[in-house]
């Protein structure tokens, strides 16, 4: 950390950073993006080393993070349950102890919320949530980001929700309170959101569906998810019969604005969650989504380290 700079700071959960800070977190993106798509070299975080921890699978979280740790000049360590002493029941905060007395940063991706915010407590170095049962904050950060690319402010908008009361949903919600959208959730009877598990306080940042096409209705963006999140696939056949009304399909699109934009933060089931026609068609910006995980957990690398440049 750069003397002088305040309190560390960890990026566990959406709400963690503030308004102003997301502007600026959002302008930075598009800078550092900027730089590497015109192959500019750009290296603040020269021989600063991220350790990633993951104890549950990952494509998207592990190569956004390791390369543009590369790309910022940096390194990374990678870690699973399978080969490490984590897997071997050492505690997470004997863990975080020594992990965080090698490295500059640490991602972490696991099961509870709790055992991401117990390696934190006993952390010298900023943790970055890379998913956890109950939130997905670096994901929601590149689809917000995607949506200001396509659509410019998402303040005043409205995001339709169709599907599980998930990490994911729990951390939109998160984001419409922090940046001022609304979210319209559809979910099937026993997948709801819980607002103490999402966090939020304001409940006018989001209302609740029982038809998933009214959700989609007028929304600006319509986004969904995997029926069955890692973690819980012993409940998969249950939840293909629960969810089988709400996948986001054409008629869905149909009700939204005409310029509505289709999100999934992948992988994705065409065919359950989604019709193929929708994901692989005009309205989606899934790749874009996906490439810029990248781009964002960059800028919000450099913010942890290095504080505001310029
Ligand atoms: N969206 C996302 O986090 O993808 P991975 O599970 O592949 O990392
Ligand atoms: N809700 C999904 C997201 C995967 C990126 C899960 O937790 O498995």
């Amino acid at each position: 950390m750069k003397p002088g700079m305040s309190l560390m700071k960890h990026y566990l959960q959406f709400k963690d950073l503030r308004a102003e800070e997301y502007t600026y977190l959002l302008e930075r993106t598009a800078i550092i993006k900027k730089r590497f798509k015109n192959y500019e070299k750009y290296q603040p975080l020269a021989d600063r080393t991220l350790a990633m921890i993951f104890e549950k699978a990952s494509t998207r979280t592990r190569v956004s993070f390791e390369a543009g740790m590369y790309q910022m000049g940096g390194s990374v360590v990678h870690l699973t349950t399978g080969d490490s002493q984590l897997g071997r029941a050492e505690p997470i905060e004997d863990s975080a102890r020594v992990i965080s007395r090698m490295v500059d940063l640490v991602m972490i991706r696991t099961f509870a919320q709790s055992k991401l915010e117990a390696f934190a407590a006993h952390s010298r170095v900023p943790v970055i949530n890379g998913l956890t049962n109950e939130y997905h904050p670096c994901q929601i950060l590149a689809d917000i980001f995607t949506f200001i690319e396509h659509r410019g402010s998402i303040a005043g908008k409205t995001v339709a929700w169709v599907g599980d009361g998930n990490n994911m949903a729990n951390t939109w919600l998160q984001a419409a309170e922090v940046l001022g959208f609304t979210v319209h959730v559809s979910t099937p009877s026993g997948y709801e959101i819980d607002p103490a598990v999402a966090g939020v306080k304001d409940s006018g940042c989001y209302k609740v569906f029982a038809d998933p096409r009214e959700a989609c209705r007028n929304a600006d963006l319509v986004t969904t998810d995997v029926w069955t999140s890692m973690g819980f696939e012993a409940e998969n056949e249950k939840r293909k019969q629960a969810f089988a009304d709400w996948c986001v399909d054409a008629d869905m699109m149909a009700v939204a604005q005409p310029d509505a934009l289709f999100m999934h933060c992948l992988p994705a089931h065409r065919g359950e969650e989604v019709a193929a026609e929708v994901i692989d068609g005009p309205q989606s910006v899934v790749w874009d989504e996906a490439e810029n995980r990248m781009h964002v957990q960059k800028a919000l690398m450099e913010y942890l380290l290095l504080g505001r440049i310029g």
